[in-house]
């Protein structure tokens, strides 16, 4: 596992555009606020959320959390749990969760439950790709890519922690990489 080349879903290209896209939406939508905290999901989310506050210029702070993830790959959610805050107080803050993948929409969705309770400013999300049919209804502010209901990998997103460092998102067929 690990070392096959995963097919090209998503272009390098096509995700740097999108990514300065997305930031020119969001700083558009924060145009009025002082300050904005960018909360990466680890570790999905760390070279999404990299590039994108990069192209932001809308003053902001960084920060990380991490959730119990799915078993190498497999697609059971069972419950999500936070295994690590933030460090940032998030009350009074205009939060912006950045994670990788939207999928059955239970994580977004219990990230949203848990920052609203601590009384945020306000409290968006932005997610890189969107898989088809949200088990889970969960409101999410921006998205990269839609895209089909496959496994996907890189530019962060892994198949039991490998595939992270692709510079594209790419999908790896099930059948092939079975033997690890
Ligand atoms: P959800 O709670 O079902 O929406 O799942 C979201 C989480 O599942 C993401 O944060 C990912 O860690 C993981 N995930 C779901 N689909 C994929 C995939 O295709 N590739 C990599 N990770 C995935
Ligand atoms: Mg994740």
């Amino acid at each position: 596992m690990g070392n096959l080349q995963p097919r090209v879903l998503v272009s390098e290209e096509d995700i740097k555009k999108r990514v300065v896209e997305l930031a020119a939406i969001i700083e558009r939508d924060y145009a009025g606020a002082d300050e904005i905290l960018l909360l990466g999901v680890l570790r999905g989310a760390f070279i999404f959320l990299a590039d994108l506050a990069r192209e932001l210029t809308v003053p902001r702070r960084i920060d990380f959390i991490a959730l119990s993830s799915y078993e190498n790959g497999s697609n059971f959610a069972g419950g999500v749990r936070l295994i690590m805050d933030s460090r940032i107080n998030v009350t009074g803050k205009h939060v912006l969760i950045v994670e990788d993948i939207l999928d059955s929409g239970r994580t977004l969705s219990y990230l949203l439950e848990t920052f609203e309770a601590r009384h945020p400013a306000s409290l968006r999300s932005c997610v890189l790709v969107r898989k088809p049919g949200q088990q889970v209804e969960v409101d999410v502010d921006y998205i990269g890519f839609d895209i089909p209901d496959e496994w996907v990998v890189g530019y962060g997103l892994d198949y039991g922690d490998h595939y992270r460092a692709l510079a594209y998102i790419g999908v790896i067929e099930p059948d092939v990489e079975a033997d690890d």
